[in-house]
């Protein structure tokens, strides 16, 4: 479980975050809503320890993590993987380099087992052909499933998507989708979706929370979106389902 309690940050006279409170069940999929600029991914990243709150606690399995301490954070980013809007690979590196990076760096695992287990979640992700390629040669939807690969690949117990599915064409988006299910089902993992395409929230989503004003202000079901207290996340229920 995570439990998200009175964080807050800001960016000099920016205010971002002001007080956001959650929980995130265990084995839940649990989607983000809200407008441009409202701090979702800044609360990714303080959830996966990579930014530091100005307030508030963050509790995973019962745990705080402690910004102030190296290995409090370390032990957070050992359990949670975040999967970047632009996938984020190593440029540099081969696909299956990027997949068996954090095993093979961890000492999780031998440099000649790399390109095994690199097939093992390429397989997994559809790709089970592109171990030799650079990230360069990928299309976009194919890097973003490269990067789930290589998110799964550290065996988290925590994943999060930052906007899996934008950018990418609707055959691809459903892809996208079908993995995060499967991650969900086959792993047991905990997630965390950011998203703005309502029908990603319907398809993987088992609650849904709606961030605004540096808060969240409602958590709901994909399916009781229509009916959400909040007449902004109505609006973006309605948006995405017109009524015919
Ligand atoms: N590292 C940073 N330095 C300064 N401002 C930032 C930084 N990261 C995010 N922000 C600001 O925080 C706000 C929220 O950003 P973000 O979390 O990316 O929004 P969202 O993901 O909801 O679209 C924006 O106003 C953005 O400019
Ligand atoms: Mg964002």
């Amino acid at each position: 479980m995570i439990k998200v309690k009175g964080i807050s940050k800001r960016f000099n006279s920016n205010v971002v975050l002001d007080g956001v409170d959650l929980t995130i069940e265990s084995g839940e999929t649990h989607v983000i809503l809200g407008r441009s600029g409202t701090g979702k991914s800044v609360l990714l990243k303080i959830i996966c320890g990579l930014m530091r709150p100005d307030a508030g606690q963050i509790e995973i399995d019962g745990r705080h993590i402690d910004f102030e301490k190296r290995v409090s954070v370390r032990r957070v980013r050992a359990m949670v993987q975040m999967l970047f809007q632009g996938g984020a690979l190593f440029d540099s590196m081969t696909v299956e380099q990027n997949v068996a990076f954090h095993r093979i760096e961890h000492g999780k695992a031998r440099p000649e087992d790399a390109s095994k287990i690199a097939r093992e979640y390429l397989e997994m992700v559809g790709l089970e052909d592109a171990g030799p390629l650079m990230p360069a040669e990928l299309s976009g939807g194919m890097k973003k499933r490269a990067a789930l690969a290589r998110a799964l690949a550290a065996r988290p117990r925590i994943m999060l998507y930052d906007e899996p599915t934008t950018g990418l064409d609707p055959l691809t988006s459903q892809r996208i989708n079908q993995l995060i299910r499967e991650t969900q089902r086959r792993f047991g993992v905990t997630s965390v979706v950011v998203t703005h395409d309502l029908r990603s929230a319907q398809e993987v989503g088992d609650r849904c929370s709606f961030l605004e004003d540096g808060r969240i202000l409602e958590t709901t079901t994909p399916q009781n979106l229509r009916m959400a207290e909040q007449p902004l996340l109505r609006a973006f229920a309605e948006e995405a389902f017109p009524k015919f």
